[in-house]
């Protein structure tokens, strides 16, 4: 058993503790907030998890094995930090940190230390990003064309980070997720704009340049009355719909597309032709992405091996992030995103 404690009992942090007591290999040993009651009352009454407002006293319990980090970003690396340094294994909300610095320095204490540091990429656990990442890396929807993401809603405008931050990290995370090993983001041009005056983007397009050459657009918005969580990957073969918020057809793989063939005559002339097919929709199983989450990060303390999403993946997704602020202060330019030196996926 993997005696856990969750650190942080806000919006997102009971999510957290519900998962980790459905999951058989974990036994939650701890709730930690600066705010006991919160933690007291996420509790309830009759639980037998311990309620404290010290890290300090979780680090040093060594029934705790592993610590789930579930604070405001700002805190993210501190925490992380004393926890790696206690030798705890530790899984950290999205983002990894607020910056890509702090996160390279998380990502070596953590492989010097030989413990596991996993990013909670949440959507990266949905069946259907799982199912996406094997249609597109199996191969089977061909070589990647463009990528089109759309997440927009009324969203909470956030009193300290831009709709960029608040959104776009999932959209990236599962970027990096699905896209197959040789084909990885290279650059980025990125604008936003603050049509009410709230200090901060609330809608933001981002141009994502891939290695093989093709686009990748991501669009997060917080003003949209209606909610879009749509994603299209059009591959040269088959092309895929997933629509998040269609719970009765979330991904459908189309074997419609373009494509392009020469004559043999002597003005070897390019022709355009168009593939109408079936259109098929997976069956997806019902499972919720964050017990899918935790068990993955029990089994890779337990085989002492990666997480799919480690902290490489949240540094890759902080790479391209940053380099995105970067180009909207530039007014759009492109900018480079930094290599990590581990691509691996
Ligand atoms: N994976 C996802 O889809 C997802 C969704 C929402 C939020 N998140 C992430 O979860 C994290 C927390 O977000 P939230 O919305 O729950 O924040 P929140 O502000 O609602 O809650 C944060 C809690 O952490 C506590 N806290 C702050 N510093 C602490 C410290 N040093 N020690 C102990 N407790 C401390 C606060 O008292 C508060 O109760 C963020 O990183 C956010 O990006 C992830």
């Amino acid at each position: 058993m993997i005696g856990l404690a969750v650190i942080g009992a806000g919006y997102w942090g009971p999510n957290l503790v519900r998962n980790a007591q459905a999951t058989p290999a974990i036994r939650l040993e701890y709730l930690c907030d600066l705010d006991l009651d919160r933690a007291k009352a996420t509790l309830g009454r009759y639980s037998t998890v311990k309620a404290t407002s010290s890290y300090e006293q979780v680090l040093d319990d060594p029934a705790v094995h592993a610590v789930a980090v579930a604070t405001p970003a700002g805190t993210h690396f501190d925490l992380a930090r004393a926890a790696i340094e206690a030798g705890k294994h530790v899984l950290v909300e999205k983002p990894l940190t607020p910056s890509y610095e702090e996160g390279v320095k998380l990502v070596e204490m953590a492989e010097r230390a030989g413990v596991v540091l996993m990013c909670d990429h949440t959507f990266c656990y949905t069946p259907a990003v799982q199912r996406i990442r094997e249609l597109v890396r199996s191969g089977e929807i061909g070589d990647i064309r463009f990528v089109d993401s759309v997440r927009i809603n009324l969203g909470l405008v956030q009193p300290d980070v831009n709709v960029l931050w608040d959104l776009a990290p999932h959209d990236a995370s599962i970027l990096d997720f699905i896209l197959p090993d040789d084909v990885t983001p290279v650059a980025v041009s990125a604008h936003g704009s603050d049509p009410i005056d709230a200090g901060r983007a609330c809608v933001a397009y981002l141009t994502v340049w891939l290695s093989n050459g093709t686009l990748a657009h991501i669009h997060v918005n917080w003003l949209s009355p209606t909610k879009i969580r749509t994603t299209v990957i059009g591959g040269s073969r088959r092309t895929i719909v997933w629509d998040d918020v269609n719970p009765s057809q979330r991904l459908a793989v189309y074997d419609r597309g373009v494509d392009r063939a020469e004559t043999l005559d002597e003005r070897r002339q390019t022709l355009i032709s168009y593939r109408l097919g079936d259109v098929l929709v997976p069956a997806l199983p019902e499972r919720e992405a964050l017990r899918t989450m935790m068990a993955e990060f029990a089994s890779a303390i337990a085989e002492q091996r990666p997480p799919l999403t480690d902290g490489r993946s949240g540094l890759r997704v902080l790479a391209l992030l940053e380099a995105a602020v970067a180009s909207m202060e530039l007014g759009g330019a492109r900018v480079e995103i930094k290599k990590t030196d581990d691509t691996a996926r």
